[in-house]
Order: C-alpha cells, then sequence, then structure tokens
C-alpha cells in the first residue's frame, strides 16, 4: 500500500510545480456526546496522499523542497491519551511508517509553515476544511515579508480540490484491485441479505446479516449508512432508519456497500420479501432493469455518462407510459420532465474512496469523454408513493438549464419555474392502484476498461427469476 501513496504525492508534486506547495489537512475528530467521538474516517483526500489514518494531522507538500518534498505533522505521543484513546504513531512513526520526508509534532505547524513555504508562490488548499483562518493568516503575512525583505511566500490560494479530483478519477491498478475487492465482498453481503430476509423480521436485522459478512470477510467499515428499505419505505431515496418490521408481500430495497482499503462500492438491489415478486411489482421492477441494461450497454472509453443518464431516462420513461404511470406520451412526459414524479435523481456518479467520488462530470462544458480506470455506478429506480393522483403541469423545460441557475440563485429559479408551472394547463392523473408504494432501484458498479466495461457487481443477481431464486435459499446465519 505505502506505494501507492508515494506515487499519488509524485504525481501530484509534478502537476503543481516547484514554484507551489500543497497544504492538505487530516479530518478532526466529532462529539458525538459528552467525550464520546463520532466513529472516525480518515478524509479521502489526505488518505489518498498519505495512507495515515489518525485524525488531526496535516500534510505539505513542497515540490522539489532541500529537506524533501513531503512533510507530515502529526498528533505528539502521550501516554496517558494513548491509554484512554488508543495508540499514536507519533513523529518517530510518521516517517518510519509514513514514508514522510521530516515529521514535525502537529503543534509546530504555524512555525514550520513559513519556513518551508519560503519561495513558493501558490499554495494549493481546499478551503473550508478547518485550516482555513491559518491560511489567511499565513496570506497576511505574505504581503507584510515581501514588502519589507522583498522575498516570496505564497500570495496567491488555488483550490486543490479539482487537480486531485482529476487524479482520483482515473484509477491506477493498485487502487482497481481495492476496487474489485471492495465491490465482491459487497456483493457477498447483498447475496447473503437476500437469503436471510423473511416477513416479520426488522429491517435492521436484514442489515446485520449483510453487515456480518462483510465484517467477517474483512472490511473495518461501510461506504455509507445502510438503506434496508421495506415496503414503502423504498420510495424514501435516502431512508436510513432502517426499523421497520418487514411484512407478507413487501418488497425490500437495499442500497447499501462495505469499503476495502478506503475504497468503497455502492450497490442496490430490491428483492421480494417472501421470495416472489407480484405481478405489478415485476412489472416496475422489468422497467428499472430494462433501462439499466441500456444505460450499462453503451459504456466504453469514448462514451459518457451523460449518455447512459439520457438513455436510462428514456427507456423508463418508456415504461412508465407503457404502465398507465404518466397523462401524456413518451415525447411530452421527457420535454416536460413528468418521469421525473417517479425518477428524481441521476444515473450516475463517480466511485471511489468515496461513494460519490471527487472529480467533474464537465470538462469545458461537455460531458467528460469515458477513459480506462474510470469507476461510476448505474441506478435508475421508479419510486410511485402512496399517492391516488398527481396533477402534471403541462410545461416544457430544459432541466439542465433549471439545474444550471439553481447553482446560483436557488430561490430565483425555483420561483421561476413555480410560476410558470402555475401559468400552465393542468392535468390531472390516477395512479393505477396496483402500483401504489412500490419503489425499485437497481445499481451497479461498472469500470471503464480499454475494450468497454466491467460490471464489478454482477455477482449480485439482478434477472427476476434469477434474484427469486437467491431469496428462497437457506441463509447460513441462524435465524432465531
Ligand atoms: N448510496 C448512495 C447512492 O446510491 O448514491
Ligand atoms: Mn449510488
Ligand atoms: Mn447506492
Amino acid at each position: 500500500m505505502p506505494d501507492r501513496f508515494r506515487e499519488h504525492r509524485s504525481k501530484l508534486s509534478s502537476q503543481i510545480g516547484s514554484d507551489a506547495a500543497a497544504l492538505v489537512p487530516a479530518s478532526t475528530e466529532t462529539i458525538r456526546n459528552d467525550d464520546v467521538t463520532h466513529e472516525f474516517r480518515q478524509n479521502s483526500e489526505f488518505f489518498y496522499l498519505t495512507g495515515f489514518h489518525e485524525p488531526e494531522a496535516v500534510a505539505l507538500l513542497v515540490p522539489g523542497h532541500p529537506d524533501g518534498d513531503y512533510h507530515l505533522f502529526v498528533r505528539p505521543r502521550d501516554r496517558n491519551e494513548e491509554i484512554w484513546n488508543g495508540y499514536r504513531v507519533g513523529k518517530e512513526g510518521a516517517k518510519e511508517r509514513f514514508q514522510a520526508d521530516q515529521s514535525y509534532e502537529i503543534t509546530e505547524l504555524d512555525t514550520m509553515l513559513a519556513q518551508l513555504l519560503l519561495g513558493r508562490e501558490r499554495l494549493f488548499y481546499r478551503s473550508g476544511n478547518g485550516h482555513d483562518r491559518r491560511v489567511q493568516t499565513l496570506l497576511e503575512k505574505s504581503r507584510n515579508y515581501h514588502k519589507r525583505t522583498g522575498k516570496v511566500l505564497p500570495s496567491t490560494i488555488v483550490d486543490l480540490a479539482p487537480v486531485l479530483g482529476e487524479m482520483r478519477l482515473r484509477k491506477t491498478a493498485a487502487e482497481i484491485e481495492s476496487l474489485r475487492a471492495a465491490c465482491s465482498l459487497s456483493a457477498e453481503g447483498h447475496r447473503e441479505a437476500m437469503r436471510f430476509a423473511h416477513p416479520e423480521l426488522a429491517e435492521y436485522q436484514v442489515q446485520a446479516a449483510m453487515e456480518y459478512v462483510w465484517r467477517e470477510g474483512g472490511s473495518p467499515r461501510n461506504g455509507y449508512p445502510s438503506i434496508v428499505a421495506s415496503g414503502p419505505n423504498a420510495c424514501i431515496l435516502h431512508y436510513v432508519e432502517n426499523d421497520r418490521m418487514i411484512e407478507d408481500g413487501d418488497l425490500i430495497l437495499i442500497d447499501a456497500a462495505c469499503e476495502v482499503d478506503y475504497f468503497s462500492s455502492d450497490i442496490t438491489r430490491t428483492f421480494p420479501a417472501n421470495g416472489s415478486f407480484t405481478g405489478p411489482q415485476a412489472a416496475i421492477y422489468e422497467v428499472v432493469l430494462t433501462a439499466q441494461k441500456a444505460a450499462i450497454s453503451p459504456a466504453r472509453p469514448g462514451a459518457t455518462i451523460r449518455l447512459m443518464h439520457e438513455t436510462s431516462m428514456e427507456v423508463l420513461t418508456e415504461g412508465l407510459v407503457d404502465l398507465g404511470l404518466l397523462p401524456r406520451n413518451v415525447d411530452d412526459s421527457l420535454a416536460m420532465n413528468h418521469y421525473r414524479e417517479f425518477f428524481m435523481h441521476g444515473t450516475s456518479h463517480w466511485l471511489g474512496l468515496d461513494v460519490h467520488d471527487a472529480g467533474s462530470y464537465r470538462v469545458e462544458g461537455k460531458p467528460r469523454v469515458l477513459e480506462p480506470g474510470m469507476a461510476f455506478t448505474v441506478e435508475p429506480g421508479v419510486y410511485v408513493d402512496g399517492r391516488e393522483e398527481i396533477e402534471f403541469n403541462l410545461h416544457a423545460y430544459d432541466l439542465d438549464e433549471h439545474l444550471e441557475q439553481s447553482f446560483l440563485d436557488p430561490s430565483g429559479a425555483k420561483k421561476r419555474l413555480e410560476e410558470a408551472k402555475e401559468k400552465a394547463d393542468k392535468v390531472t392523473h390516477k395512479v393505477p392502484a396496483e402500483f401504489r408504494g412500490i419503489g425499485v432501484r437497481i445499481e451497479d458498479d461498472i469500470l471503464i476498461t480499454e475494450s468497454g466495461h466491467d460490471n464489478l457487481t454482477s455477482f449480485v443477481p439482478r434477472e427476476i427469476d434469477e434474484v427469486e431464486a437467491l431469496c428462497t435459499q437457506q441463509s447460513w446465519l441462524s435465524r432465531a
């Protein structure tokens, strides 16, 4: 593992150049209550460059510095702290175990910062992660220092996020191995959940069986809080209570995955609690599955995830029209964004150290062209909540344009859209009763390869007959 971090540091050093430096902080612990902290998980940018797992550290990358490029500031060894709260690597360990060229106690940061940055014009730093005041002070010092001595300290702050985003988008062979491992183990957990789930269990009991497989298989933590949503809860996109009793006839939507080497998978499957889809459940499921397969099929170098979203949106809309869930034809439903009553999220996001991984989706305004080593999810869904009827506005609008305006002026964009919808003609459409309360999402993790793509999570079945067959298998965990 250490080699991978060295490789990342050396790549970043060559990208930022020898007139610059990068300051990258670790995460800090947050209090849950009294002296108890929330589970700590290292900041992914910091981890990507250091592999260092402790809080409150700072990495300073100073390309071409005579004392070495890589300077690591860490918490001091402290017998009392270590007895109460755990082992600390300390200054010596930072060099010996984490390959820092120079290491310091974190309390030395302010003193050392100006010395190490002398002669550098630019500092790469992501604002908003706990060190803004320190960086601000440095800029003030820089101005005065230059005025009095003519010598240079950084006077320009450059956002580090897009630079690291470009790097993290392209996974190396070693990283792909970790991502594959996270996907395989996450898939094992989903398979066990399908076997284990049963009406009259609580959602969290199914969660426990799945997460047991991950911990037993060597994953220390989940990539994000598990969503185990039975029945109508499947229509809540980020449902995490997981405390409902599963009923006979429910679908169970599980969106969950574990981490391996800090890489996260991201899998969703939807399956029947009693092992058999009802007719209406199967009808919705087939629409989502057809959309997902159609969206994945063009994935190869040169394609875009925008194309995948458009494909899934179109196929889903065709299915929704066929099932009588939308009042107008496919073209109108797309132009008027009616499908968003049932499919209101994107189809894909980058995947890596973070479940919603770093990297921009557009390059110079155009959808990013996919390259080998890029990884992302494909996750269409249909969510029919309990409404008996829906009032649709007969108003065509450009959703991308609306979303773009919403970034700059959220309340203004919302108001303009609401006013336009208010003026539009309306049609009230009855939601067929048999579909109410059904939520289905199917999500796989796709890696772009030289010749096409690899579905890293295909080990979890998604065809209806294969899902039903697995659901009826016996779990190897006891179910008292
Ligand atoms: N698990 C979060 C997502 O699917 O984006
Ligand atoms: Mn996802
Ligand atoms: Mn997911």
